[in-house]
C-alpha cells in the first residue's frame, strides 16, 4: 500500500422501533411498502451501529466486515445502496491529507466498509435497520453527497425496509409514497428527541430457542396470503397513522399507548392470518402483555406501551420515570434472573432506573412484594430464566459523524479493521 493514501469515515447510526408497524411491500426489489409506519428512535449511547467507510485507490475490491468478520457484499440490497450513493458522490478533497478525488473517480475507487453493533446481532434487536443506515449515512458523508436525510433514507431503504427511518432521531414517519419509482417513498421527521423526552424505554430481550421467519419472508408470506393485511393497510393504518401523529405532538401518552399497542397486536394477528401462521410471539411475549394489561387497567390512565417486532422481545415504553421505575419492580417480579446472574449483566443501559426502583442486587429482586393489582387472586407465577436480560433506554438522537479518528474501526494505514 505504500504511498497511495487512505480516506476515512465514521459515523454511528441509532436503531428504530415501529409503533405503526411497517409489514408488506408493493414493490419488492426497490421495497415499496403497502402503508405508512412510524418509529421511535432508541438512544445510540444504549443501541446503535458504527460504521467506518475508507476510500483508496490501493483496495482492489469493495468489501466489508461486520463485527470484525467479513462478510458478502454481493447481495442485491448491498449493491442498489452501493450504486445509489456511487451515483450521488461529488467532489471530496482534503487538504491536510493532500487528496482530492473528483465526481468521476467514485465509480473506479472501491471502498472498505467496516460495522460494529454495540448490542448482541442475534438478540433480533433492528439490527439490519441501522447497519444499513448507518452504511448510507457514512458513505454519503464520505462522498460528499449534498442530498438531504430523507433523499438519504429513500436510500437506505432499498437496503431494509425499517432502515430508512434510522436517518431522523426521535419520531419518525415513512412515508410509503404513491411513485412507481420509489423516489416519494422516504422518512421525515415528526418531533426531535427532545420533543418528549419524559419517555422511558425498557426493552426485554426474551430467551428464545425458536428459529424465526425473517421480516422478508414473513412480509413476503403476510402479502400473498393475508386478507386481514390487505384490510389493515387500507382501512386501519391511515386513520392509525394521523391519530399516532397527533397523539406525538401533544404528548397524549394515553393515545399513543392505546394506538402503538393496539397496533402490534394487529400486526401479530396478520401474521397469524397468514398461511402457514407465523408465530413470532411466544408465552414469555404474552405474559409481558398481560402484565403490562394488568397493569394499565388497574390504573386511572395506562402507564406503559408495549410493542413487538418480528421476534418475542417485548420493547416497553413507559410514560415517565416513575412508572418505568414501578415496570422494573413489576417485571423483576415475574421474570427473576437464574441464581447466580449479576444485576449489572442483567439490566443494561441506563442502570439509574434500577436505582429508582430500589434495587441494588438479586437480594432486593427476591424481596419484591407482588404488584397490588394482583392483590388477594392466585399468588403470580415466577418465570425465572425467561427473559436473557433487558436494556433501559429512551428516544434518541439520529446519526452523527464521529470526528474522534480513534473510535474508527478500520486502520488508517492498512485500510482493514482494527
Ligand atoms: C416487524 O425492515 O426488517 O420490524 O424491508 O424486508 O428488510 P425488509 O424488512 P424489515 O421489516 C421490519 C418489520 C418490523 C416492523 C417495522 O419495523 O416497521
Amino acid at each position: 500500500m505504500a504511498g497511495e493514501w487512505i480516506l476515512t469515515l465514521t459515523a454511528q447510526t441509532p436503531t428504530n422501533i415501529a409503533v405503526i408497524k411497517y409489514w408488506g411491500k408493493r414493490d419488492e426489489s426497490l421495497i415499496l411498502p403497502v402503508n405508512d409506519s412510524i418509529s421511535v428512535t432508541l438512544d445510540p449511547g444504549h443501541l446503535c451501529t458504527t460504521t467506518t467507510v475508507a476510500v483508496s485507490p490501493a483496495f482492489e475490491q469493495d468489501r466489508m466486515w461486520l463485527n470484525g468478520k467479513e462478510i458478502s457484499l454481493s447481495g442485491d440490497r448491498f449493491q442498489s445502496c452501493l450504486r445509489e450513493i456511487r451515483a450521488r458522490a461529488t467532489d471530496v478533497e482534503n487538504k491536510e491529507k493532500g487528496i482530492k478525488i473528483s465526481k468521476k473517480d467514485w465509480e473506479k475507487l472501491h471502498l472498505h466498509i467496516s460495522s460494529f453493533n454495540n448490542f448482541p446481532t442475534a438478540a433480533g434487536l433492528a439490527s439490519s435497520a441501522a447497519g444499513l443506515a448507518c452504511l448510507v449515512f457514512a458513505l454519503g458523508k464520505l462522498m460528499n453527497v449534498r442530498e438531504d436525510h430523507s433523499q438519504l433514507s429513500a436510500i437506505a431503504r432499498q437496503g431494509s425496509g425499517s432502515a430508512c427511518r434510522s436517518l431522523y432521531g426521535g419520531f419518525v414517519k415513512w412515508i410509503m409514497g404513491k411513485e412507481e419509482n420509489g423516489s416519494d417513498s422516504l422518512a421525515v421527521q415528526l418531533a426531535d428527541e427532545k420533543h418528549w423526552d419524559e419517555l422511558v424505554i425498557i426493552i426485554a430481550v426474551v430467551s428464545s430457542r425458536q428459529k424465526e421467519t425473517s421480516s422478508t419472508s414473513g412480509m413476503r408470506e403476510s402479502v400473498e396470503t393475508s386478507l386481514l393485511l390487505q384490510h389493515r393497510a387500507k382501512e386501519v393504518v391511515p386513520k392509525r397513522i394521523l391519530k399516532m401523529e397527533e397523539a406525538i405532538q401533544n404528548r397524549d401518552f394515553a393515545s399513543f399507548a392505546a394506538l402503538a399497542c393496539a397496533d402490534s397486536n394487529q400486526f401479530h394477528a396478520v401474521c397469524l392470518d397468514t398461511s402457514p401462521p407465523i408465530f413470532y410471539m411466544n408465552d414469555t411475549s404474552h405474559r409481558i402483555i398481560n402484565c403490562v394489561e394488568k397493569w394499565n387497567r388497574s390504573e386511572e390512565a395506562p402507564q406503559v406501551a408495549y410493542t413487538f417486532d418480528a421476534g418475542p422481545n417485548a420493547v416497553l415504553i413507559a410514560r415517565n420515570r416513575k412508572a418505568a421505575s414501578l415496570l422494573i419492580q413489576r417485571l423483576l417480579y415475574y421474570f427473576p434472573p437464574n441464581p447466580e446472574t449479576d444485576m449489572n449483566s442483567y439490566v443494561l443501559g441506563d442502570k439509574s432506573i434500577l436505582k429508582d426502583a430500589g434495587i441494588q442486587g438479586i437480594d432486593d429482586v427476591e424481596a419484591l412484594p407482588p404488584p397490588p393489582e394482583i392483590k388477594d387472586k392466585i399468588p403470580a407465577q415466577k418465570n425465572r430464566g425467561e427473559v436473557s436480560y433487558f436494556i433501559c433506554t429512551r428516544p434518541g438522537r439520529g446519526p452523527v459523524v464521529l470526528s474522534d479518528e480513534s473510535q474508527a474501526l478500520i486502520d488508517p494505514k492498512t485500510g482493514l479493521p482494527k
